[in-house]
């Protein structure tokens, strides 16, 4: 896999999971724009990543921004993986309204601006979770939006073909350093006796940017928690 001579956008570049994704585009010889909303931490964020990093300011949300931050970067390929995590099945009509502003409508302004400047043989991809297809009801709001996002890339990838459009879908990622008792006791319910390193699902991430015949699909990096 190489992305010398490409140019990813990662909304959600500065933390967890899109910046391990910038951090293996950079270190494939990629160009990364890094889109997120702190100042301090995106602009760290570039600074680590080096050379090949810039940084923008945004908030998936908004509609004017996203478009401009991704149609001035031309890029080859998006990647979006902010959310908006309320949690409990007893929450406000407004903090549901919110997940699906940030992680439906936001991945679907990115996209929309995406398709107008990237080539034929790009790639977006999108970030779904396991609570899409196994409910829990913690995480209810973001697993409806979830679902509607791993509908949303069978759509778009029809409608953009040949531009391929994918999904990537972790189980529970170490992205907030959990302490060990919480590591033991959820890699001791998956087959692969591990908890998920957001290196990890770059690595898919990338793959699904990088392969050809790869579209419409949900990569599922949920370490075999589906067969328990
Ligand atoms: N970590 C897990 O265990 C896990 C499991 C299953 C699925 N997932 C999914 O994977 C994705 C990434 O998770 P993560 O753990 O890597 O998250 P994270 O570490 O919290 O990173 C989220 C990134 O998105 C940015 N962001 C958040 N809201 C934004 C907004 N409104 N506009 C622009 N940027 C925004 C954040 O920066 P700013 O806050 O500065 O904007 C940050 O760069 C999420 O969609 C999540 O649902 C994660």
């Amino acid at each position: 896999m190489t992305f010398a001579d490409t140019r990813t956008v990662v909304i959600g570049g500065s933390s967890g999971i899109g910046y391990a994704t910038a951090e293996q585009i950079v270190s494939e010889g990629g160009e990364v724009v890094v889109a997120a909303r702190d100042d301090d931490r995106r602009t760290e964020a570039a600074r680590t990543l080096g050379p090949n990093a810039t940084e923008r300011a945004v908030d998936i949300t908004d509609r004017a921004a996203v478009t401009q931050t991704v149609t001035e970067a031309e890029p080859d390929y998006l990647v979006c993986t902010p959310a908006y995590i309320p949690t409990g099945m007893d929450i406000s009509e407004e903090e549901l309204r919110q997940a699906f502003e940030v992680k439906f409508f936001g991945y679907y302004y990115a996209a929309e601006a995406a398709r107008q400047v990237i080539p034929e043989d790009g790639a977006m991809v999108f970030l779904s979770g396991e609570a899409a297809v196994t409910p829990d009801p913690q995480y209810f709001a973001v697993g409806v939006v979830n679902a509607a996002v791993e509908t949303l890339v069978k759509y778009l990838a029809l409608e953009y073909a040949p531009v391929r459009v994918s999904a990537v879908s972790p189980n529970v990622v170490d992205t907030f350093g959990m302490d060990d008792t919480m590591r033991d006791r959820i890699a001791s319910n998956v087959p692969v006796d591990r908890v998920a390193e957001p290196e990890d699902v770059a690595a898919a991430v990338c793959l699904a940017l990088d392969n050809p015949n790869l579209t419409g699909e949900t990569l599922r990096l949920n370490g075999g928690s589906n067969l328990v």
